[in-house]
This record gives structure tokens, sequence and C-alpha cells, in this order.
């Protein structure tokens, strides 16, 4: 490859453009100079008649190839004062206001954590003994990126029985936490040239920040009692809950899953599917991951929070090959590899059976939890409707009354609640009074008192 210096007023351009010289060529060397930095945000960039003129084209190659970058974003045409590269927040930015920590509660029915006095302390103790005594001397050094390779085997083989997912060891990479497998694909869809990324109207807003400061555009798609509005997906790539929508509670549907697979194929558009709470389904047969339907076009991620800890720390995801390499290369400089000892224990934890053991007793106690809280409301609070039960740790409550004033009364009296307003992408824009309770949360000894106290605020 050659480079080409075009020297026009106003600007001095270097543009790696090889012999031929075509509006696609020109565009391609224009996309390297911007996503490699070498063309500022803010830069002016010479006239089309100038650019023209030096490159030795016509100028309607120039201009095409200008309108067809302003019109993906990476340029903007000012009137009057020519083309520049857009401007866009810093690809790599930190959250701007450092949130302040979550109130804690004396009884605690937010949603998001599991009850951590299930952690499996003895067993987990006796898996760590034995991987650790098992573990080759090079486990303790620098390794894979991906992580160690007993871990990558144990999950191939459990998510492809339990969730459904085609899943290869060597397209499995070990994660800190779901968020670290979010920051990551964010970072690597913005560099390839993606821009903006559709997002379920409904969720964390921690998750649509972290795709943010990697220099994504976030964009709501519409949830209704099918799962997402899969016909609303823009950009070139989509955050989806398939099997649990987060907070709505609603798998999505069998029509809406193809529709999203041929928006990907069509588009060249990559799903992220966060498989956050898939163990936890009660009445029915677990919905399969929707990456069995084209794991080229899906990105799984599965996480250890739910089923074990978010202390752990750790999780996985299964990459689309065309992937691998740079989602590897994000991993490096993020942080060389995720921590490995935790790694050899969880994967000892799987093969011994004993993380199918917790799981389903993780299971059968949160479905008696679950019952419990439907059954009450039924009886102290029937003007309650209570949605999303059959799967997840949370369910959805219409409440009869002004749904952030009980959550304030709640809070006084030492019961911490959500709106669904919390999780929506615009708050304040919905009419629906809901509460999202975690009945998952609590330890055992403070579930009894947290639901009295919940009946009595959603009874007024
Ligand atoms: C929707 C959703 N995604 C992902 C996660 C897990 O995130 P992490 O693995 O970073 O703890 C959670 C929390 O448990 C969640 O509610």
């Amino acid at each position: 490859m050659e480079s080409t210096r075009a020297n026009s007023v106003g600007a001095d351009l270097h543009l790696d453009l090889t012999g031929s010289r075509g509006r696609s060529d020109l565009v391609e060397a224009l996309h390297d100079s911007i996503r490699s930095g070498r063309l500022l945000p803010g830069t002016r960039l010479p006239s089309s008649r100038s650019l023209a003129k030096d490159l030795g084209v016509a100028r309607n190659t120039v201009a095409d190839a200008y309108g067809q970058l302003v019109a993906e974003g990476w340029l903007v045409a000012r009137q009057g004062s020519g083309t520049e590269v857009a401007r866009r927040e810093a690809p790599i930015t930190r959250t701007q206001q450092i949130k302040p920590a979550p109130p804690t509660y004396r009884y605690d029915l937010t949603p998001g954590s599991p009850d951590v006095s299930t952690f499996p302390r003895s067993e987990w103790l006796a898996a760590a003994r034995k991987a650790l005594t098992a573990a080759p001397h090079e486990a303790f050094g620098y390794g894979d990126p991906r992580g160690r390779i007993e871990l990558r085997r144990a999950l191939a083989d459990y998510l492809a029985r339990a969730r459904g997912v085609r899943a290869d060891p060597e397209r499995i990479v070990i994660v800190s936490g779901y968020v670290q497998a979010l920051s990551l694909l964010s970072e690597v869809l913005y560099a390839e040239g993606a821009r903006t990324l559709s997002v379920e109207e409904f969720g964390y807003d921690l998750h649509w920040d972290i795709a943010r400061s990697r220099g994504l555009d976030v964009v709501p798609l519409a949830v209704d009692d099918q799962g997402a509005r899969t016909d609303q997906l823009q950009g070139q790539a989509a955050l989806l809950t398939p099997a649990h929508q987060m907070p709505i509670g609603v798998p999505l549907a069998p029509d809406r899953r193809t529709q999203a697979i041929e928006w990907a194929r069509t588009y060249n558009g990559l799903l992220i599917e966060d498989d956050y709470d898939g163990e936890f389904r009660y009445d029915r047969q677990p919905v399969g991951a929707l990456q069995a339907l084209d794991p080229e076009r899906v990105a799984y991620t599965g996480t250890a929070s739910k089923s074990l800890a978010p202390g752990l720390r750790l999780a996985w995801m299964v990459v689309p090959q065309a992937l691998l390499e740079p989602l590897l290369a994000a991993k490096r400089t993020a942080d060389l590899q995720t921590a490995t000892l935790d790694q050899l224990t969880l994967a000892e934890f799987i093969t011994s059976g004993h993380y199918d053991r917790h799981v389903r007793r993780c299971r059968l106690h949160y479905r008696r939890r679950r019952d419990r809280l439907v059954e009450l409301l039924a009886v102290r609070a029937p003007g309650v409707t209570v949605a999303g039960i059959s799967a997840g740790l949370h369910v959805l409550l219409d409440v009869p009354g002004d749904a952030q004033d009980m959550v304030d009364r709640a809070a006084r009296q030492g019961l911490g609640i959500a709106t669904l307003d919390r999780y929506r992408f615009h708050p304040g824009k919905g009419e629906r009074q809901a509460l999202i309770v975690g009945y998952g949360t609590p330890p055992d000894h403070s579930y009894s008192g947290a639901l009295d106290l919940l009946c009595q605020v959603l009874a007024v």
C-alpha cells in the first residue's frame, strides 16, 4: 500500500491509498484514518474540488465518498464551512458522574442480586482445594487471554447441555462479569465501525452507560408481552435479554427471535445475548439460547452473578469467529486475563456436578419464595397484579396507586423496592404504575419481614 499526501488548501491530508482511487478506496482510506485517530474529531477536510485535484480523480468521486461518510455519521457537512470529522464523545471515556453507593435497607427487595447467603461455601472450598492441588505450575503464571482451558471446556459442556448454546471451548472467553463482556464488545464494535446499539427500552442504565462510554449511541426498542420489538432494530448491533426480559420478565417470542437473526444477517449486525438468569425458570422448560440459531451473529454472554454470587466477578462469552481476535486484543489491553484461581475452582465445581446441584437447589429455593409472595399478595394486596413470575428472581407488580410514592414510603420503613420507571430508558415517560420486586435478594431470616412490610405498603 502506498501513502498519498494530499496538500489541499487548509488541510494536509495523509491517506493510505493503493493504486486504485475509486470511491470505495477513498471511503476506506478515510474510515481508516478516522478510526485510527489520525484524523481527529473536528478536523476540517479539504473541499471535494481540491482533494479531487490532489488525488487526480473526478470531483464526484470525492463528493460521493464524503456523502457516504456523512450518511454513516463519520463526517459532518456544515453549510458554508465545508466538511469535518464528526465530533463524538471520545470512544474511551469514563462515566462522567460517580453515582453514590445505593442505600442499604433493613429489608432489601431491590432486584439484581441473588440471596448471597446461599453461596455454597463448603462445596466451593472443597472444589478450590482440589483444583489448586491439581493445578499445574503454569496455571499460576500469565496465560491465555481467553481464560483457563479447564473452565472453558467445562462451560462448553454445561452451556450446550443446559442452555442449548453452540459452544466451542476455543471461542469461549472468560471475563470479569457481564459488564466487562459488554465493555469489550462495545469497544470492538466501535473500532469496526459500529456507531449505534439498539437496546431494550427497559434495562440497566449501567449497561447503557458502558456502551456509551465506548463511543456507541444507544437507542431504545419498545418491549411488549412478546419481548423486544425486533421490527424496530436499528444500528449495527443490539443488546437483548431473550430468555427473560429484564425487568418485564417475558421471554423473546419465537418469531421475534427469527426476526432478530434475519436482521443481523441482512445488515451484518451483531446480537449480544445477555443470558443473566437463564437457569432460573420455574413452570416450563427453560427457554434455550438465541445463540443456537446463528452462532456467527450472536455473541452469547452468561454470568455467575445470579447462579453463584456477584462478588465472584466471573462471566463467560461465546464469541463469533470473526470477533474473536479483536475481542482478545481488547481483553489483553483491558486486564491481560481474568484472575485464574477462581476459574480453576469453578471448573472443578462444574465438572464435579456441584454447579448443577447448586442451581437446582436455588431454583427450588427461589420458586418457594415466589409462590409465597404471590399467595400473600393475593390475600393482602388484591388490587395488585403480578406478572413475570415464570422465571428469574424478580416480579413485576402493577399497583393501584403512585408507584414512586410507594417506593418512598417503603424506604422510610427500611424496605427497598424499585419502580419500573427506574429501569426505563426514558424515565418519567411511562404511564404504567408498576414496581419491580426482587424476591431473590434478602437472606432467609429477613424474607418474612420484607414481605410483611411490602404488603403493608401495597395494601394502602
Ligand atoms: C440484566 C442483567 N445482566 C447481567 C447481569 C450480570 O452482570 P455481572 O455479570 O456484571 O454481575 C445482571 C445482574 O445480575 C443483570 O440483571
